[in-house]
């Protein structure tokens, strides 16, 4: 991961691209690169001790330089949909706490309007019903994420309801609507955050303009 400089405070993503970052990194650490993670999941922080990066948390710090993190989609404007892997809220939460979010993605996940890849919604467990009823009446359909032996439940203990919204048509407008609904925690809609993406194709990988 040479966007990483000596000295830094990174925010490590989440995801199988997020973790390729991170094991690129533990290679950088182990030879002497001296920087610490703020994880945004447990999923990380547990590849990221094991691969030998200082972890710090988000409230021990003032200031994250970078976050690198994933997507399952983005836009032209470099807009996403994340939380394919369920950490959409701390990963929001530390992206926007960061100077610079570079996203790295492969080519598949580049499209023109987002939306084909189902919208996370994280909801606190109180508000499931009551939320899902609300997102049904913007015109999704929803399914709540199933886990292992019962629902998928977040790091921070909460829901997951995915939203087919086929096609996305003002992303911006769907983000607001989201934010005003009490009992969302959350949502995959990453609107005006990511300052770069890297789009991988083949062996070769590019900035997006
Ligand atoms: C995790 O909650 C997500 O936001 C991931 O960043 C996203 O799903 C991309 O994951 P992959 O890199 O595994 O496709």
């Amino acid at each position: 991961m040479a966007l990483v400089e000596a000295g830094m405070t990174v925010g490590l993503g989440t995801g199988s691209t997020a973790a390729h970052a991170i094991r690129s990194l533990g290679r950088r650490v182990r030879e002497g690169l001296a920087v610490r993670g703020v994880p945004t999941s447990e999923a990380s922080a547990a590849l990221a001790l094991a691969e030998g990066i200082p972890l710090v948390d988000l409230n021990g710090v003032e200031r994250v330089h970078l976050a690198i993190d994933g997507a399952d989609e983005v836009d032209r404007q470099k807009r996403c949909i994340k939380g394919g892997g369920g950490a959409l809220l701390r990963e929001k939460i530390v992206a926007s706490a960061a100077d610079r979010l570079v996203i790295v993605v492969d080519s598949g996940k580049t499209v023109e309007r987002l939306g084909a890849f189902p919208l996370p919604v994280e909801v606190v467990p109180f508000a499931r019903e009551q939320v899902r009823r609300q997102l049904l009446a913007l015109g999704a359909s929803v399914e709540a994420r199933a886990g292992k032996g019962g629902p998928f439940v977040t790091d921070e203990g909460n829901r997951i309801l995915d939203c087919r919204f086929d096609g996305i048509v003002d992303a911006a407008a769907l983000a607001a609507r989201l934010d005003a609904i009490p009992g969302i925690v959350g949502h995959g809609l990453f609107i005006d955050m990511a300052d770069d993406v890297i789009v991988g194709r083949g062996g070769s990988a590019r900035f997006m303009e």
